[in-house]
C-alpha cells in the first residue's frame, strides 16, 4: 500500500502501531526499487530509514544488486547498515550521493519537512541537500496542510550556547524545550555531541523557508529540522493502497 505523492491529500490517522509500521515497511520496500547496483546512497535515520537498510541488505545478499555504497547520518543507521549487510563509508571518502533516501516527521503539500524526532536532523540535511536525488520516506500520518501544528521544530544546539539560544528562539515567537531522554535524567546528546531544542509555533510555521533562515542565524544553533526544498520525490505509504505519481 503506497503512494506516491507531492502530499497534500487527506490524512487518516492510524491509531494501530503495528498498521504504521507496516505502511513504513511497504513504502521502504517500494523506495529500494529505485536503486541501481554502483550506487552511492545516502541513508537516514529512525524507524522508516530501518526498514529500508534492512530492505537495501535483502537486495544485496540475493545479488540482486552489487557495489552499492552508503553514507549514514548516524551511528544508529551506520550499525544498522552493517548488521544487514550494507556498506558504509564517510562522507568525506564519496564525491557525490546519488540517491538519499530519508524519513520525516511531518510533510507539507510543497514537499517541506520537519525532520529531527530522531536527533540526526544536522547530518541528514547535509546528505539530503548534497544528493542528486532526495526520496523522502513516510507513511500517511505524516502528511499535514501546516507544518508544526503537532510536530515541533527540532533545533540542534551547542551546549555552551543553551541560554541565549533558548531566549532567542522564544523571541521568535516560539516555545522552548531541552530534549530529555526518557529516563528524564538528563537531556539528549546527539551523535556530533550538541543538545536538542524542540520548539513548538501555536499556529504552526507559517513561512517555513523564512524560519529556517532565522533559527540558523542564531549564533549556537547547529541546524533545526526545517528542510525547504530539499525533496524532490515524497513516497507516502496509504492503507487503501492507492497509486498515483508525483
Ligand atoms: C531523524 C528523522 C527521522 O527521519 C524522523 O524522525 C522520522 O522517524 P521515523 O521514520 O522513525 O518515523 O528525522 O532525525
Amino acid at each position: 500500500a503506497w503512494v506516491a505523492s507531492r502530499a497534500g491529500q487527506v490524512v487518516i490517522a492510524l491509531k494501530d502501531p503495528a498498521a504504521q509500521d507496516s505502511l513504513k515497511r511497504a513504502v521502504a520496500k517500494k523506495a529500494v526499487e529505485l536503486v541501481k547496483s554502483g550506487m552511492v546512497l545516502g541513508l537516514g535515520t529512525g524507524s522508516t530509514s530501518q526498514f529500508f537498510i534492512e530492505e537495501l541488505g535483502i537486495l544485496l545478499s540475493q545479488n540482486k544488486l552489487k557495489d552499492v555504497e552508503c553514507v549514514a547520518t548516524s551511528y544508529q543507521s551506520r550499525v544498522l547498515s552493517r548488521q544487514f549487510g550494507v556498506k558504509t563509508l564517510d562522507l568525506n571518502d564519496v564525491n557525490h550521493i546519488d540517491i538519499a533516501f530519508d524519513g520525516a516527521d511531518e510533510v507539507d503539500s510543497s514537499m517541506n519537512l520537519i525532520k529531527g524526532g530522531g536527533a540526526a536532523h544536522t547530518m541528514e540535511k547535509v546528505v539530503d541537500s548534497i544528493a542528486k536525488q532526495c526520496v523522502i520516506l513516510v507513511d500517511e500520518t505524516k502528511v499535514v496542510k501546516t507544518l508544526g501544528l503537532t510536530f515541533p521544530v527540532p533545533v540542534e544546539v551547542l551546549p555552551f550556547a543553551l541560554a541565549p539560544v533558548l531566549r532567542a528562539l522564544a523571541a521568535l515567537g516560539g516555545q522552548p524545550e531541552i530534549r530529555t531522554a526518557l529516563r528524564k535524567d538528563g537531556p539528549v546528546m546527539t551523535d556530533l555531541g550538541n543538545m536538542v531544542v524542540d520548539v513548538r509555533f501555536s499556529e504552526g510555521v507559517k513561512n517555513p523557508a523564512e524560519l529556517e533562515r532565522k533559527i540558523n542565524m542564531i549564533p549556537g544553533v547547529v541546524e533545526n529540522g526545517l528542510f525547504i526544498n530539499v525533496a524532490h520525490t515524497v513516497l507516502v505509504g496509504t492503507k487503501d493502497g492507492d497509486e498515483t505519481s508525483v
